[in-house]
C-alpha cells in the first residue's frame, strides 16, 4: 500500500450544452458533450491520523472544509470504505475557480480515484461513479475522463472515442459565476440557438474540425452572456483573432476558442493577455486508464 499518491486532475469544457427541461428534483435535464483539457490541478493524498481529514492548498481562494468538493469526496469515501483511516490532501490549484471548468469536481474525482488506490480498496469503476454522482453533477464525468456525451443531471455518460485533437484558447474573465444561480435563471423561451447534438457528433466521428467548431452551442449563454456582457466581448475578440468558433463553458464565465493553427492561437493568446490575467493555451486531454478510468 503506497503511503502517498499524486494525481493529475484535468479541467473540462462543454463543447455543446443543451437543456431538455426541468426535472422533478429541481435539477435540469442535460444533453452535453464534455471534454477534458490539459489544464491540471495536482492532488496529493497521504495517510494521516485515524479518522482525520485535512485539506490544504496553494490557493487561499478555495475552502478547506466541507465547502470543498474534494473534502466531501474524502468524507464520503472514508465513511463507506475507510475503516477508520485518516487522510491529508494537498490541492495544487491551477484551474480557475468558479469558472465553468469543473475545477472543484475534478479535484473530488481525483480524491475518489486516489483513495481507492491509497487504501487498496479495489472498488470497481461503477462504485466510484455512484459516489461521484452524490458529490456533484460534473464529478462522474471527471472520473471517467476523455470525451463523453452526458445526459440526466450529467451522470449518465456515453464515452466518445477521441476525435481530432483540439487546440483551444481559454480565457477566464476576472469574475466568478454561481452555477446554481445561472440554472435558476434559465428560461427555455429565451434561448436563441440550441445545439444540434447529432450533427456535432457526426462531425466528431469524421474528425471534421470545421463541423465540430461550427456546431458548438451552449444554451446557458442565454443567461450568462445577458448578465455579463463581457463574455460576448471576449467571444467577439477571439473570433476576430482567428478562432473557428468561440463558446462559453458550462455556466461560465470561461470562454474558449477553437484554433486550427498553433501560430495564430499563440498570437491570439498574446493579444488576450493584454486584457485578461487568466489566459491558457490548452489541448483536449484523452488520457484514460492512467490517472482516470
Ligand atoms: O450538482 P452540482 O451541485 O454540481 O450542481 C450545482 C447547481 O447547478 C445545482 O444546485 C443546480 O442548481 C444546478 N444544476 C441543475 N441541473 C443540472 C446540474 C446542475 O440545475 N443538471
Amino acid at each position: 500500500m503506497p503511503a502517498k499518491i499524486e494525481i493529475a486532475a484535468p479541467a473540462k469544457i462543454n463543447l455543446t450544452l443543451d437543456i431538455k427541461g426541468k426535472r422533478a428534483d429541481g435539477y435540469h435535464e442535460l444533453e452535453t458533450i464534455m471534454q477534458q483539457i490539459d489544464l491540471l490541478d495536482h492532488i496529493t493524498i497521504e495517510s494521516a491520523s485515524p479518522g482525520s481529514i485535512r485539506v490544504d492548498s496553494n490557493s487561499s481562494l478555495i475552502p478547506h472544509n466541507e465547502g470543498n468538493l474534494a473534502y466531501r469526496a474524502a468524507a464520503l469515501f472514508l465513511d463507506k470504505y475507510g475503516s477508520g483511516a485518516g487522510v491529508k490532501i494537498f490541492i495544487e490549484k491551477n484551474i480557475p475557480i468558479g469558472a465553468g471548468l469543473a475545477g472543484g469536481s475534478t479535484d473530488a474525482a481525483a480524491v475518489l480515484w486516489g483513495l481507492n488506490r491509497l487504501l487498496d480498496c479495489g472498488l470497481a469503476k461503477a462504485d466510484l461513479l455512484e459516489m461521484a454522482a452524490q458529490i456533484g453533477s460534473d464529478v462522474p464525468f471527471c472520473l471517467l475522463g476523455g470525451s463523453a456525451l452526458a445526459r440526466g443531471r450529467g451522470e449518465l455518460l456515453e464515452p466518445l472515442a477521441p476525435s481530432v485533437p483540439l487546440l483551444l484558447l481559454l480565457v477566464k474573465p476576472d469574475f466568478q459565476v454561481s452555477t446554481a444561480e445561472v440554472y435558476q435563471q434559465f428560461d427555455l423561451t429565451k434561448v436563441e440557438k440550441f445545439p444540434d447534438t447529432p450533427a456535432f457528433l457526426e462531425s466528431w466521428q469524421h474528425c471534421d474540425i470545421i463541423g465540430i467548431a461550427g456546431h458548438m452551442e451552449n444554451v446557458l449563454e442565454s443567461v450568462s452572456v445577458r448578465k455579463y456582457p463581457e463574455i460576448a466581448l471576449i467571444k467577439e475578440k477571439m473570433k476576430k483573432l482567428g478562432a473557428l468558433n468561440v463558446l462559453m463553458s458550462g455556466s461560465g464565465p470561461s470562454v474558449f476558442g477553437v484554433f486550427k493553427e498553433k501560430g495564430l492561437a499563440m498570437e491570439a493568446m498574446e493579444t488576450m493577455k493584454t486584457s485578461y490575467r487568466e489566459v491558457f493555451l490548452v489541448s483536449s486531454f484523452e488520457e484514460r486508464g492512467g490517472n482516470n478510468y
